[in-house]
């Protein structure tokens, strides 16, 4: 990002601010990635977010210590990198379902910060790349692939699976618990992998401490992520969530779970002293944008 460089006026010093109102409007639409009605968008939400938020600050009373305590934390939230999951974590699912609203299909979910491109394909359908703790759980995850519009199954469909493993980490070095899989001429898939675990992201930073003083935990109910991609077009990116998690009601990305996103596992044996257990989550395929404006006109 270009810093603006103007000159300031209480010590002549040339401004280094990446974000700077002074800067030229032009650059500024840039950073927003706004299109031509950049300026009257941008009005629009503030007038209607102010607008929203006058009457509760009238009700509850909101002082200005109150205010500029919620500044102070924004600004620790901003000196750690963290506003954008700030706002993930609050914002995110709606408008997620939003845009997604009406179109058919399994429900979209948030990519989340640990996707990584370039995953291995898993000819035999195995993500475990490593060693398992004795209490590591084995998962065997299976289901039919559709087309969310036509109902008809999809061969060769690219399910690109990522998750953390028995201890709540994910790999950021290898391709442990990540890899693609096909669908097969059924439009059924399976992979191996192991059972997810709930974990916790921000014990240590200024999110926790709020999640903390809102009295929530901080847990991400355990979930396996998921990516679709048709021919090489994303078509879904999703999660779906273990049914047995201590934490499904209290997940601290608002909206994350619902109902149709729960798979409940049942335990089916023991291999290698590993319990093992099946689940079974069933994907429809929602229709390209383009396409569900033709079906939808
Ligand atoms: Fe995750």
């Amino acid at each position: 990002m270009t810093s603006c460089g103007h000159t300031t006026s209480s010590s002549g010093a040339r401004c280094s601010a990446e974000w700077c109102w002074r800067r030229p409007r032009q650059l500024r639409q840039n950073e927003w990635n706004l299109t031509v009605n950049a300026t009257s968008r941008l009005q629009l939400i503030a007038d209607r977010v102010t607008s929203a938020l006058t009457p509760v600050m009238r009700e509850l009373r909101i002082t200005e210590d109150e205010l500029h305590a919620a500044g102070d934390f924004l600004d620790r939230v901003g000196q750690a990198g963290m506003c954008k999951s700030l706002l993930d974590i609050a914002f995110a699912m709606t408008a997620i379902d939003t845009r997604r609203h009406g179109i058919p299909g399994t429900r979209t979910n948030l990519e989340g910060p640990v996707y990584r491109p370039g995953a291995p394909t898993r000819a035999t359908n195995n993500l475990i790349e490593r060693d398992l703790s004795p209490d590591a759980d084995l998962l065997v995850l299976s289901g039919q692939v559709t087309d969310a519009v036509t109902g008809r199954p999809m061969s060769g469909v690219e399910l690109d699976f990522w998750h953390a493993d028995e201890h709540g980490r994910y790999d950021y070095d290898g391709n442990h618990l990540r890899g693609v899989v096909h669908s097969g001429q059924d439009g059924r898939y399976r992979v191996d992998t192991i059972m997810p675990v709930d974990y916790a992201e921000h014990l240590n930073d200024p999110i926790g401490e709020l999640l903390a003083m809102l009295d929530r935990d901080g847990y991400r109910a355990a979930h396996i992520h998921l990516k679709v991609r048709v021919r090489g077009v994303e078509r879904l990116t999703t999660q779906l969530f273990r049914g047995d998690s201590p934490h499904l009601d209290q997940d601290y990305v608002i909206g994350a779970v619902s109902e149709d996103l729960v798979v409940e596992p049942r335990l089916v044996g023991t291999v290698d002293g590993h319990r093992q257990y099946a689940m079974s989550f069933d994907i429809a395929v929602p229709p390209l944008p383009a396409d569900h404006l033709v079906e939808g006109s």
